[in-house]
C-alpha cells in the first residue's frame, strides 16, 4: 500500500508532503490555543458526544479524513477545570459500537474509570453515561475510550483534560500539543488495517502522518524572550516521540501530570511513549525573525521535522524571565521503602521474544503458561504478549496481584522482550525508583513508564484507591495482543 510519507524511506517529513501540496497559504493553528477548547462552565458540566465525523488532518489538495471523534473535532474538546472541582461529563455514544471513556492518569473512584465490563457496563450505541469525579490532582491528563482502543483511539477519539493549579506558575502562554500518529492512505483516509498481526507482534501501529492537535503542523509563531508552558500529550497508538528543540533547552516541570523537580534532560530531548505527558517550560531564546526546527528523532533513519518555531520580528523582552518554575506537589502519599511488600512482574512475548528470554536466562516454560511451543497457536488467536505468563483475553480476569489498601508496594518489572512498552497503571500514580538498578535522579511520579527492551524498572506506590485496576502496555496493539492484567486493591 502506498503511504503518504513512506514513499521516501529516509525522510518522513511534512516538507516532502508539502512538495506535492500547496506550499503557501497554510493557516497556522498554533498561534492561539486551538478552537475546540471548552472551559467547563460554573456547574462544571461538559457534554461529550462520540460519533463519526470528518476533519482536515492534512492540507489541500488532499481530502479531509473520515474519523471517529468527540463533539465533531479531533482532538475532542480540551476540558479545563480547577483542582478541587467536581466535574460531570454527560456522555452520549452515537457510534455504531459500544464504548467507554477512560480518564487517563486521573485518580478517581473505580466506577468512573471507564473500563468496559470491569468498572462499568459498556455504553451501547445510542446510550448515555454520566461520569462524575473530583479533580484531586492538578496537571495534564487526557481521555480516551477503553473499548477496542486500538481502533477507537486510532480513529481519533481522544482529548485533553487540564486541571489547573489554584496558583499556577507564571508563563506568557499555556499551550497544549496533543501529538498523534495516523496511518493514512493516499486518499487521506485512515487505513483500515487495525489490529494487524504484524503490528501487534512488533512495535504496534506506527503510522505515516504526525499531527499536533489534529492538524499536520507547519509552524508556531513565538516571540523572543517569551515563556511558554508546553503540555505535551502522546495520544498515538504506538509511536514513541523523542523531540529535539534545537537550540532550546526545555525544562521538564511535570511528568504524567505530576510535578517533578524542574530539570533539563541529559541531551535536552523529550521522550514520550504512548499515553505519556510532559509539561515543559520553553524559554524562547532565539533572536527576532529567526526560525528554529523541532524534530522527532526517536526512530533511527526516520527522523523528521515536526514543526518550526517562527520568531516574530519584535522581541517580547530582551532576556528570558527568571520566574519560578516549580509546581506545588499533588496530594500523593509517599510509599515507605521499609515496610513495602515486593512483587515481581515479567513481560514476555512478541517477535523475537524467545531469543530475548534465552539471552536473559528466563525459562520459557514458566514464563508463558501456554509454553513457547504453541507460540504459533497463540499468534493464531492473536494473543502474543504475556504478563507473568498470562495473555489477557478481555478486560475481566482474575487479578494478577491483590494489594492491601493503604500499604506500600514495590513492583520490580522486567521487560524480557525485544520491544519498548509504556506500562500504565490505572487509579494510581507511582514513583519510578530505578532503571536497571540505577536510581532515577528525581524519583519521578508517573502513571505510565516507558520500558526499553530488556530493561528492569522498579516502581513504588501506596495502594490507596480500592477497586480492580487495569495494568497494561499502552501500545494499543500490544494490549489487544494480551498485554494487560488486573491489579486489585482491597
Ligand atoms: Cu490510557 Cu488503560 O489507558
Ligand atoms: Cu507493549
Amino acid at each position: 500500500m502506498q503511504r503518504i510519507f513512506n514513499t521516501r524511506r529516509d525522510h518522513m517529513s511534512r516538507r516532502n508532503f508539502l512538495v506535492t501540496a500547496a506550499t503557501t497559504g497554510l493557516v497556522s493553528l498554533f498561534d492561539t490555543k486551538y478552537s475546540g477548547s471548552v472551559i467547563a462552565d460554573s456547574h462544571r458540566v461538559v457534554s461529550l458526544k462520540a460519533s463519526t465525523g470528518r476533519t482536515r488532518l492534512v492540507p489541500e489538495p488532499y481530502n479531509d479524513t473520515h474519523v471517529w471523534c468527540y463533539n465533531q473535532t479531533v482532538p475532542g474538546p480540551e476540558i479545563r477545570i480547577q483542582q478541587g472541582d467536581r466535574i460531570r461529563i454527560e456522555f452520549d455514544n452515537q457510534l455504531d459500537e459500544e464504548t467507554t471513556i477512560h480518564w487517563h492518569g486521573v485518580r478517581l473512584p473505580n466506577a468512573m474509570d471507564g473500563v468496559p465490563h470491569l468498572t462499568q457496563k459498556p455504553v451501547a450505541p445510542g446510550e448515555r453515561f454520566l461520569y462524575e469525579f473530583d479533580a484531586i490532582d492538578a496537571g495534564t491528563f487526557w481521555y480516551h475510550p477503553h473499548q477496542r482502543g486500538f481502533e477507537q483511539v486510532g480513529r481519533g477519539l481522544y482529548g485533553s483534560l487540564i486541571v489547573e493549579e489554584p496558583n499556577p506558575i507564571q508563563v506568557d502562554r499555556d499551550v497544549t500539543w496533543m501529538l498523534d500518529d495516523w496511518r493514512l492512505e493516499q486518499s487521506a483516509e485512515i487505513s483500515n488495517d487495525f489490529g494487524d498481526a504484524h503490528d501487534m507482534s512488533h512495535n504496534g501501529r506506527v503510522g505515516n502522518t504526525v499531527t499536533i492537535n489534529g492538524r499536520m503542523p507547519d509552524d508556531i509563531t513565538v516571540q523572543s524572550g517569551e515563556r511558554i508552558r508546553l503540555r505535551l500529550i502522546n495520544a498515538a497508538n504506538a509511536r514513541i516521540f523523542e523531540l529535539d528543540f534545537a537550540d532550546h533547552s526545555p525544562v521538564i516541570i511535570a511528568l504524567d501530570g505530576q510535578p517533578v523537580k524542574p530539570h533539563v534532560s541529559e541531551n535536552s530531548r523529550i521522550v514520550l511513549g504512548p499515553a505519556m505527558r510532559v509539561d515543559l517550560i520553553l524559554d524562547m531564546v532565539g533572536s527576532p525573525g529567526s526560525r528554529s526546527v523541532v524534530s522527532d528523532v526517536f526512530y533511527k533513519d526516520l527522523e523528521y521535522q515536526l514543526i518550526d518555531l517562527l520568531y516574530a520580528d519584535t522581541a517580547l523582552r530582551s532576556e528570558v524571565p527568571d520566574w519560578p518554575m516549580e509546581l506545588t506537589p499533588n496530594p500523593l502519599i509517599e510509599p515507605s521503602g521499609l515496610t513495602a511488600i515486593v512483587h515481581e512482574i515479567q513481560f514476555t512475548g512478541g517477535m523475537m521474544g524467545n531469543m530475548v528470554m534465552q539471552q536473559m536466562g528466563i525459562d520459557s516454560g514458566s514464563a508463558q503458561s501456554s509454553g513457547m511451543g504453541s507460540m504459533m497457536g497463540m499468534m493464531h488467536k492473536k494473543k502474543m504478549w504475556f504478563i507473568n505468563g498470562v495473555a489477557a483475553e478481555g478486560h475481566v480476569m482474575d487479578p494478577m496481584l491483590t494489594l492491601e489498601r493503604d500499604r506500600s508496594y514495590i513492583i520490580k518489572m522486567t521487560n524480557a522482550t525485544a520491544w519498548h512498552h509504556p506500562i500504565h497503571l490505572h487509579g494510581h500514580s507511582f514513583r519510578v525508583l530505578s532503571r536497571n538498578w540505577v536510581s532515577t535522579p528525581h524519583l519521578e511520579w508517573q502513571d505510565t513508564v516507558l520500558m526499553s527492551p530488556r530493561e528492569k524498572v522498579e516502581i513504588a506506590l501506596v495502594a490507596d484507591n480500592p477497586g480492580d485496576w487495569m495494568f497494561h502496555c499502552h501500545v494499543l496493539e500490544h494490549m489487544l495482543g494480551g498485554m494487560m492484567g488486573v491489579i486489585r486493591v482491597t
